[in-house]
C-alpha cells in the first residue's frame, strides 16, 4: 500500500496490494483520473491516458485549448463547464447559476484514516494499516471547496472515497447534486452488473451490456429498498467467476442512492455513485460542509468471485464493529414464522425449552409484544409492554435461568395511526402539510429527522433495554417514504428531508450500540429492503430476506454474496414445506445460522436433523465466517444445481456444497472445485478418499450420484493432510 505525489509528472498514485489508481494534475488545476486497475510500476501515464483531440464542438477554458473537460476522465466532474456526462457536483450560487468549476489547489498524504461523524463508514484502529490523500479543489466563483478524500488499505484491494464540501464563500449556495465518486474508463467494453430485487426476492443478479447513453439504477423510496442494492460491478464482457477484469462499487450508505454509467460518443464509460439527485438539495450557508457518504471501489483481475472475495474481507475487517465483530453469534430461534402475533409468556417459554434441548442458543421475541399489538394495525410507537399478554420480566428470567439470551424486535422509525404516540404526536409522523399521509401495511413513517422525535423513541427503547436484560435487538422498518416532508424544515431547506432522516437512523443506531454495547443488533426491513454497507456498520447481520424457502434462497444468497460476506446475512432454516429440512439447514449455514419455526411441532424424526445441525453449525463456523467464499455454480448461470465452497485461508480445509435444483436425467455431473492448494492432498471426510488439490480443481469430482432428487442438497468436507 502507498500514495506516492510525482512533483515532475505531476502524478498521484494509489497503490493497493495488486491495484493502482492514478491521478494527474492538469496545468489548468483539473484532475484527471489516468488510470484504475491492476497494479502498475509506472506512474507517468500522461502519454498513454486517452486525451481526445478536441471537436470543436467540445468547449474548453481558452487559457488551455488543449484540453476539455468534455473528453478528458475527470475524476470529480461538475455541471455547466463543458463536461456534458453525468456529473458528481452542481451547486446552485447564489447568483442562480448551477455552473460549477473545481480546480486543484493542494494534497496531502498521512497514514490513517479520518473519522466521518454521523455516517456509517470504514474504520481501523490501527494507522499503519492505511494512509489517506486529501486533495482540495476550489470552485474560484462560488468559492466552494471540494475535499476528495480517497483511503488505500494494506492488505486490501479497496480504495474509499468521499467528499467533504465547504462553503467558503459569503452567500449561501445550494448543492443540487453531490456524489461520492466518479471513475472514468476509456472502453465501453463491459457488461454493467447490478442486484434487483422486491420483497421476498432480494438481490437478483442481472448482468447487461452497456449501451451508448445513460443506464443504471437508483432508489428514491427513503432507504437503499429491496428493488436495487448499492452495489454495482463492471466486469469485461468475457469475465466469469475466476477470469477476467472486474469492477466492483459499494455505497455506504442506507437512503435514497444513484449508481449510473454513462458511455458516451467516444464510447469510453464513466460511472458515478453517490446520493440520488431527485428529491435532494442542501443548503451551505457561509461556514458549512456538508460530507458525502463514503464509496467503496474494488479491482480485481480475478473475475467477480475475486471482486466478491475482496469485498468480503474488507467488510468483514474495516466496516463491522463491535464486540460481535469477532465473537461468535448465538444461534437463534425466531417467534414470528412461528406464531406470527399469536403468543404468550408460556408459548414462548415453550419455545424456549424446546430450543434449548434442540442447542439452540437464543430466543427472539418478535413482532407483538408492546402496545395492545395482536396485529398489524396499530401500536408502532407505543414501545411499552402488553401486560395483557406478555409477563416481559418472567419471559426473561426464565429464558435466561435456562441459559439462553434473549432478544426483542422494535420497528423504531414508524408510527401506527393507531398508536397513543400518533395522538399525542401527529405532527410526528412524515408528511406534507395539507396531503393526507399514505399508509404502507397500515402505518406511517415516524420522521426521525427531528431529534425530539429520536429522544422519545431512544427513552422508549431505554426503558425496556434499561430495565430488563436484553441481549439482542432486531431493528426493521416495513415501507417507503413518501410525502417526503419534515414539519421543522423550512421550504428552502426540503431537499434536505431524505438524508437528515438518514442520519437519524443512524444516530439512533449508533447511539443504541454505544449505550449497550454488549448488545447484538440485526437489521431488517422486511427481510433484506435495507441490506447496505450503511447498517453493516451499526449491526454485524441483517436478516436477508422473508423468504425462506431454501431454492429461492439460493439466487437471494448467491446475489447477495456478490457485495456481502456470509458473516452478515441472516439465514434460518424454517417450516417452509418445499425442502426437507436437510437441504434448508445446508442452505442456511452459509450465513448467521437459525431458526423460525414452532419447535414444539418438529417430528422426532426433524429434531434428530435439528441437532446434527446445530453440531455441524458449530463445526463450520469458523470455516464459513472467516473462509473465502467460492461460487462454483452459480443459479444465474445453471437452472438445476447451485453449489458454493467455503475454503479456510489457509485452505488446508474447505467445505462444498451442492443443492439439486431439478433433476436432469441420465445427465453426468462434474464439479471442478476452486481455492485449493494444488500440491496439498485432501481427504474426504466420511469416505476416506484423498485427491490432490489439483485433481479437485482442474479434474473435478463426478458427483452425479449426489443428491438425485429435485431439492437435495449434499455436502463435502475437505481436509488437507
Ligand atoms: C418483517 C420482517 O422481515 C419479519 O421477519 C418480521 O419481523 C415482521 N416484519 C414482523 O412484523
Amino acid at each position: 500500500m502507498s500514495i506516492v505525489y510525482n512533483e515532475k509528472n505531476r502524478t498521484i498514485k494509489l497503490d493497493t496490494p495488486n491495484t493502482s489508481y492514478v491521478l494527474g494534475i492538469h496545468n489548468g488545476g483539473f484532475l484527471i483520473n489516468l488510470y484504475y486497475g491492476r497494479r502498475l510500476p509506472d506512474d507517468n501515464l500522461w502519454n498513454l491516458s486517452f486525451r481526445h483531440t478536441n471537436a470543436s464542438f467540445s468547449p474548453s477554458d481558452p487559457e488551455y485549448t488543449d484540453f476539455s473537460t468534455d473528453v478528458a476522465p475527470m475524476e470529480y466532474p461538475t455541471n455547466g463547464r463543458g463536461d456534458f456526462r453525468v456529473s458528481a457536483l452542481s451547486v446552485r450560487g447564489a447568483d442562480g447559476s448551477s455552473t460549477t468549476d473545481l480546480r486543484y489547489v493542494s494534497h496531502s498524504i498521512f497514514s490513517g484514516k479520518p473519522d466521518m461523524p454521523g455516517l456509517p463508514h470504514l474504520y481501523t484502529d490501527d494507522d499503519s494499516l492505511c494512509e489517506t490523500l486529501e486533495i482540495i479543489m476550489k470552485d474560484p466563483l462560488t468559492e466552494v471547496e471540494a475535499v476528495l478524500i480517497y483511503t488505500v488499505f494494506s492488505d486490501c484491494d479497496v480504495i474509499s472515497k468521499h467528499v467533504r464540501l465547504t462553503n467558503r464563500g459569503n452567500r449561501t449556495v445550494r448543492l443540487e447534486r453531490a456524489l461520492s465518486s466518479c471513475i472514468d474508463l476509456p472502453t465501453m467494453n463491459y457488461n454493467l452488473i447490478t442486484l434487483w430485487g422486491r420483497h421476498n426476492k432480494e438481490r437478483q443478479f442481472e448482468r447487461r451490456p452497456l449501451a451508448h447513453g445513460l443506464q443504471g439504477i437508483h432508489s428514491k423510496r427513503g432507504s437503499s429498498s429491496h428493488s436495487h442494492n448499492p452495489f454495482a460491478a463492471l466486469a469485461e464482457k468475457d469475465a466469469t467467476e475466476s477470469y477476467g477484469n472486474v469492477y466492483g462499487f459499494s455505497f455506504i450508505y442506507s437512503g435514497n442512492f444513484t449508481i449510473c454509467a454513462e458511455v458516451d460518443h467516444n464510447s469510453s464509460t464513466r460511472i458515478v455513485m453517490g446520493i440520488d439527485p431527485t428529491d435532494f438539495g442542501w443548503m451551505l450557508a457561509p461556514g458549512e460542509s456538508f460530507v458525502t457518504p463514503e464509496a467503496v471501489h474494488v479491482f480485481s483481475s480475478e473475475g467477480l468471485g475475486g471482486m466478491s472475495r475482496i469485498f468480503h474481507s474488507c467488510y468483514d475487517s474495516y466496516l463491522i464493529r463491535g464486540r460481535w465483530k469477532n465473537e461468535k453469534r448465538p444461534l437463534l430461534i425466531n417467534s414470528w414464522e412461528a406464531a406470527y402475533f399469536d403468543f404468550d409468556t408460556d408459548k414462548l417459554i415453550s419455545f424456549a425449552e424446546r430450543a434449548k434441548e434442540l442447542g439452540i442458543e437464543m430466543l427472539v421475541m418478535d413482532d407483538g409484544w408492546f402496545g395492545k399489538r395482536n396485529d398489524d394495525t396499530n401500536s408502532l410507537g407505543d414501545w411499552f409492554v402488553n401486560e395483557k399478554k406478555l409477563d416481559l420480566g418472567r419471559l426473561i428470567d426464565s429464558v435466561h435461568s435456562m441459559g439462553l439470551k434473549f432478544g426483542i424486535w422494535y420497528e423504531p422509525e414508524m408510527i401506527s395511526p393507531d398508536s397513543e404516540l400518533y395522538r399525542s404526536h401527529p405532527d410526528w409522523c412524515v408528511h406534507v402539510e395539507g396531503r393526507k399521509p399514505s399508509v404502507g401495511r397500515r402505518q406511517y413513517v415516524l420522521d426521525v429527522s427531528r431529534p425530539d422525535v429520536r429522544e422519545n423513541i431512544f427513552s422508549q427503547i431505554n426503558s425496556i433495554l434499561g430495565k430488563y436484560s436484553v441481549d439482542y435487538v432486531k431493528w426493521d422498518f416495513n415501507r417507503n417514504i413518501s410525502e417526503a416532508a419534515s414539519a421543522l424544515l423550512p421550504p428552502e431547506k426540503s431537499g434536505e428531508f431524505f438524508h437528515r432522516f438518514v442520519l437519524g437512523t443512524y444516530e439512533l443506531q449508533n447511539r443504541l450500540i454505544s449505550e449497550y454495547p454488549d448488545l447484538l443488533l440485526e437489521n431488517c426491513s422486511g427481510g433484506g429492503g435495507r441490506f447496505d454497507p450503511g447498517m453493516l456498520n451499526y449491526s454485524p447481520q441483517i436478516w436477508t430476506s422473508d423468504n425462506t424457502d431454501p431454492i429461492e434462497r439460493l439466487s437471494i444468497q448467491f446475489g447477495t454474496s456478490l457485495c456481502y460476506p456470509a458473516s452478515v446475512m441472516g439465514a434460518h432454516v424454517s417450516a417452509c414445506r418445499r425442502t426437507g429440512y436437510r437441504t434448508k439447514g445446508d442452505v442456511a449455514l452459509w450465513g448467521t445460522f437459525g431458526y423460525e419455526l414452532d419447535p414444539n411441532k418438529l417430528t422426532e424424526d426433524e429434531q434428530g436433523i435439528v441437532k446434527e445441525q446445530v453440531a455441524e453449525y458449530h463445526k463450520y463456523y469458523d470455516l464459513i465466517h472467516a473462509g473465502s467464499l467460492y461460487r462454483l455454480i452459480c443459479p444465474w448461470d445453471n437452472a438445476f444445481v447451485c453449489a458454493w465452497s467455503f475454503v479456510s485461508k489457509d485452505k488446508r480445509e474447505a467445505l462444498v456444497t451442492l443443492v439439486r435444483i431439478r433433476k436432469e436425467e441420465n445427465k453426468i455431473f462434474h464439479l471442478m472445485l476452486e481455492g485449493l492448494a494444488p500440491e496439498a492432498v485432501y481427504t474426504i471426510e466420511g469416505t476416506g478418499e484423498s485427491y490432490s488439490g489439483a485433481l479437485l480443481m482442474y479434474a473435478g469430482l463426478d458427483l452425479s450420484h449426489c443428491a438425485q432428487n429435485d431439492g437435495e442438497s449434499f455436502k463435502l468436507h475437505l481436509i488437507a493432510e
